[in-house]
C-alpha cells in the first residue's frame, strides 16, 4: 500500500525538482549576461537534468496509480555575486537535495514501501555525483581564480559538457 503520506512527501520533492530546474536556469540566465557562454551551458543542461528528475518522481507516481499536485514553484534569486558564488550556491543546494532524498528514503524505509526505495536508491546514487560534480567546478575555480584568462579557458571546458544518456532520452522522447 503506497501511503498517503508517502505520496504527499514524493509530491512535495517534484516540486523541489522543479525548484531546482528553475534555480539554475536563472543561474544560466545571469551567467549568459556576463559572457560566460560555457558555463550558462553547464547550468543549462543541469536545469534540463532537474525536469528529468522531477519528470522521474512523476512518472513513478502516475504508475502506482497515486495522486499528483503540482505545487507553486518559488521564484529562484536572480542576482550573483560571482561565478563561483553561483557554483558554491550550487553545491550548498545540491547538499540540501541530498537532505530531502535521504528523508525520503527514511520514510519509505518506516512505511515499507519497496518500489519507493528502489526509485530513491538512483537518487542516492544521482546526488552523489551531483555533489561531486559542483565540487570539482568550485575546485576549479578556486584554481584560476574569479577573473582573468584562467577563467575564460574554464569557461570554454564548461561548453564541452553533454547531456546525459537520460536527458538525450527524454527529449527523444518528447
Ligand atoms: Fe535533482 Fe540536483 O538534484
Amino acid at each position: 500500500m503506497f501511503s498517503q503520506k508517502l505520496q504527499d512527501a514524493i509530491n512535495e520533492q517534484i516540486n523541489a525538482e522543479y525548484y531546482s530546474a528553475y534555480m539554475y536556469l536563472a543561474m544560466s540566465a545571469w551567467l549568459e549576461e556576463r559572457d560566460f557562454p560555457g558555463f550558462a551551458h553547464w547550468m543549462r543542461l543541469q536545469y534540463e537534468e532537474e525536469v528529468v528528475h522531477a519528470l522521474k518522481f512523476f512518472d513513478f507516481m502516475v504508475e502506482r496509480d497515486a495522486h499528483i499536485e503540482l505545487k507553486a514553484i518559488a521564484a529562484p534569486p536572480s542576482d550573483y555575486k560571482s561565478v563561483l558564488d553561483v557554483f558554491e550556491r550550487t553545491l550548498a543546494h545540491e547538499q540540501h537535495v541530498t537532505s530531502l532524498i535521504n528523508n525520503l528514503y527514511q520514510l519509505a524505509l518506516e512505511e515499507g514501501d519497496y518500489p519507493s526505495q528502489v526509485l530513491l536508491q538512483w537518487f542516492i546514487n544521482e546526488q552523489v555525483e551531483e555533489e561531486k560534480n559542483a565540487r570539482d567546478a568550485i575546485a576549479q575555480l578556486r584554481h584560476v581564480g574569479d577573473s582573468g584568462v584562467g577563467l575564460i579557458m574554464l569557461d570554454r571546458e564548461m561548453a564541452t559538457r553533454q547531456p546525459s544518456p537520460e536527458v538525450t532520452g527524454q527529449n527523444a522522447a518528447a
